[in-house]
């Protein structure tokens, strides 16, 4: 498909699946090579990063464990500025090697409020791994470890993003089409 509609608006693909599968390989060959010996724990975040941590936990071969977040920030097409953390981590991170699996960083306002909280539990380092990142967007200094591809400024769903509660479920990446 290369147009699909979700309520109100209009989206055309922008990454075929061949190419997110492709860019996810690569990040999973980069993770198992650094982090080999290290029993890193991945943190996935809710709900945008299912599918990103799906197809990614799937090409991971060391030895890991993998646990979930669940945080919310968008309301329709905008960050709302305000995070809520609806689901957290139960486990002892004390002394590990974590690494923070989000769909994507945007404003990275999400990320560095769960930095900010993981960081207070005394783990010994923190990886983020993202699947995007929309660098003209960013308003914070972030050292992103992993990263899958860089995307502009427009507003996308699919692979696990949503509008408005849908289109999570597209294997593809779509951008909006502005009328
Ligand atoms: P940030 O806090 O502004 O970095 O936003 C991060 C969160 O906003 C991501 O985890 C996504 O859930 C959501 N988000 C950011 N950009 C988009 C987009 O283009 N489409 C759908 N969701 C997005």
């Amino acid at each position: 498909m290369s147009f699909i509609e979700i309520k109100d608006k209009r989206f055309s693909i922008s990454i075929p699946k061949e190419k997110i599968q492709q860019e996810v390989t690569r990040v999973a060959n980069e993770i198992n090579h650094d982090l080999a010996g290290k029993n890193p724990l991945f943190i996935s975040v809710l709900n945008g990063a299912f599918m990103f941590t799906s197809d990614l936990m799937k090409q991971i071969t060391i030895p890991c464990e993998i646990s979930f977040v669940k945080l919310a920030s968008y309301q329709g097409l905008a960050s709302t500025g305000t995070i809520k953390e609806i689901l957290g981590v139960n486990e002892d991170i004390t002394d590990r090697t974590l690494v923070i699996v989000e769909d994507i960083v945007d404003t990275g306002l999400t990320m560095q409020r769960l930095l900010e909280s993981l960081g207070t539990r005394s783990p010994r380092e923190i990886k983020i791994a993202t699947l995007l990142l929309k660098p003209d967007k960013l308003q914070v200094d972030l050292k992103i470890d992993y990263m899958a591809m860089s995307i502009p400024n427009d507003f996308i769903v699919g692979y696990g993003l949503d509008y408005d509660g849908q289109g999570r479920n597209y294997p593809d990446i779509y951008t909006i089409v502005e009328e």
